[in-house]
Formats: C-alpha cells, sequence, structure tokens
C-alpha cells in the first residue's frame, strides 16, 4: 500500500526555518489534517502557522531537553509521521583539540536529542495503520567531510541509528527513512558558494521516496552523485571529501 500524506497527523521539529519548514508546506499542500510544527521560540513559528491555522499547530520543542520532549508527547495523542528534522553545525577538525566539545553538542542536537523523542513517541506510533519515521542525515554522514568533521560524525551517526531503528520496526507498520541532502538553500548553508536546491525541494523528493517505498533518499544532484562514488568505492568517497575540504 503506497504511502499517503492526505489525513496525517505529523510533527515537525526545527520547523521554524529552512527544511522543516519546506515539510510543513509540502505536509499542508498535500492534505494532512494536523502538524505539530515544533521549535524553540514558539514565537518564530507565527509565519508557519499562518500557512494554515486550522491545521498547523505551534509547539516548543528543544530536542535537548528531555522535560520538554515528555510534555510535548504527553500533548499528542495521535500520530503519523515523525520528522525529525532540527539539526545543529557547530562544527570543528576532527584533530582539533576541543574537537569533543563540539563532537558532543552536535550529537546532543543531531542524534541523542532524535533518538529520545523517537523513543518515547513510537507507542503513539505504533497505534497508526501507517506511520513514518523520517530522519534527516546529509550527504556528510556517508562519508566523513574534514572541514566540518565533528559534524560528519553526528550525521553518520544519525545514518546508524536510522538502519538500526528500520530493523527493530520492520514488525510494525512504521517506516524508517533517512534523508541524506547535500548543500541545501538554508542558513546552515548561507555560506557555501554553489548551486543550492530549495528546502521544499528536500521534503518534496522525500515524501515522492515514501510513497514509493524508497527509504533512503539522497534528494539533489550532489548527494545522488557523492552517493554514486560512495557505491563505486568507499574510499573514493572519502579521497573526494577530503580534497573539498
Ligand atoms: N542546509 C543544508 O545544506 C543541509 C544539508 C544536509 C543536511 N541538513 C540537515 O537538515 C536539517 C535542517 O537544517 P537546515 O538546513 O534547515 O538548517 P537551519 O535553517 O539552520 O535550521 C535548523 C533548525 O534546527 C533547529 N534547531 C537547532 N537546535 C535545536 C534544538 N536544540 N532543538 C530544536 N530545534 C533546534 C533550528 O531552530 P532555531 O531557529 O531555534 O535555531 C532550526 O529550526 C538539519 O538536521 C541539518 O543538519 C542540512
Amino acid at each position: 500500500m503506497s504511502f499517503t500524506l492526505a489525513g496525517k497527523i505529523a510533527l515537525v521539529t526545527g520547523a521554524n526555518r529552512g527544511i522543516g519548514e519546506g515539510f510543513v508546506q509540502t505536509l499542508v499542500k498535500a492534505g494532512a489534517k494536523k502538524i505539530y510544527a515544533a521549535a524553540r521560540d514558539v514565537s518564530s513559528l507565527q509565519s508557519i502557522v499562518a500557512l494554515n491555522p486550522e491545521v498547523i499547530e505551534a509547539v516548543e520543542l528543544d530536542v535537548t531537553k528531555i522535560e520538554q520532549i515528555q510534555g510535548l508527547v504527553n500533548h499528542i495523542p495521535q500520530l503519523d509521521i515523525l520528522v525529525n528534522n532540527a539539526g545543529i553545525i557547530d562544527s570543528a577538525l576532527s584533530s582539533a583539540l576541543d574537537a569533543t566539545e563540539f563532537a558532543r553538542q552536535e550529537m546532543e542536537v543531531n542524534l541523542f536529542g532524535p533518538m529520545k523523542l523517537t523513543s518515547a513517541l513510537i507507542p503513539v506510533l505504533k497505534q497508526s495503520p501507517q506511520a513514518a519515521i523520517i530522519n534527516i542525515s546529509s550527504i556528510a554522514g556517508i562519508s566523513n567531510f574534514p572541514s566540518i568533521g565533528t559534524y560528519s560524525i553526528s550525521k553518520a551517526a544519525m545514518h546508524s541509528y536510522s538502519e538500526g531503528l528500520r530493523a527493530d520496526l520492520k514488525q510494525d507498520a512504521i517506516a524508517v527513512m533517512c534523508v541524506y541532502p547535500g548543500p541545501t538553500d538554508t542558513r546552515m548553508a548561507e555560506g557555501m558558494e554553489m548551486d543550492k536546491p530549495t528546502p521544499v525541494s528536500v521534503s518534496e523528493k522525500a515524501f515522492a521516496a515514501l510513497s514509493e517505498g524508497q527509504l533512503e533518499v539522497f534528494p539533489d544532484d550532489f548527494a545522488k552523485q557523492m552517493y554514486a562514488t560512495f557505491l563505486e568505492s568507499p574510499v573514493k568517497l572519502a579521497q573526494t571529501f577530503a580534497q573539498m575540504g
């Protein structure tokens, strides 16, 4: 049975801008019944809620705060789609003396927060006849991109986590998708001088893939090319990234 968005209930983290906002836009357009748009600062969600105030509810969530995760989970009686989108890049070289501090903070937001939120919501998702967890990794999670070494570590961890979760939930009606974007036109990639796809193109590609049962998504040309290099030779991709920076 193909995955449909119409009538679904979704939660998107980091929904106030960038790729998270793109996911909310795509869900609204596709006829989702209810969207919990989560952000650390709910006032930053005003323009997002205005897209369709009957469908979108602004909710507070810092993914590193366990009490906020618990409060939100208590507030959500039903859920079909969880989008673990919130993320940071506050990166250091892997060799830096303070690399562990950067890595620790990135792991808190990019991995441990989503893991805690997901585990807390799995019982609710299990009630859904057709559910999906969509995790946002990065093409830099497939192979380490040295100039953002600690960020790459956190995104590789998100990739591995998604594989484990997919296997754990295979008996349930919960699809676990992992998305591996290349540089996308959001605040996070502001400094990168190259052609960057729009955030909404990421969410559209992700949902199109979900409807076809494709759970690993490389949503843009750069990510696709780099993944093809990886499939040819993982060492070759690592060398390619090392040359790029
Ligand atoms: N843009 C790219 O090139 C690219 C490529 C590959 C993967 N990604 C991934 O895509 C996802 C979205 O990033 P983006 O490009 O849309 O970047 P962005 O514009 O910087 O947005 C990041 C989002 O994460 C939220 N966030 C940060 N820390 C948080 C926390 N502790 N709790 C809850 N929310 C938090 C931010 O909220 P605030 O407004 O409160 O800071 C914001 O909504 C991230 O996981 C990122 O790693 C991005």
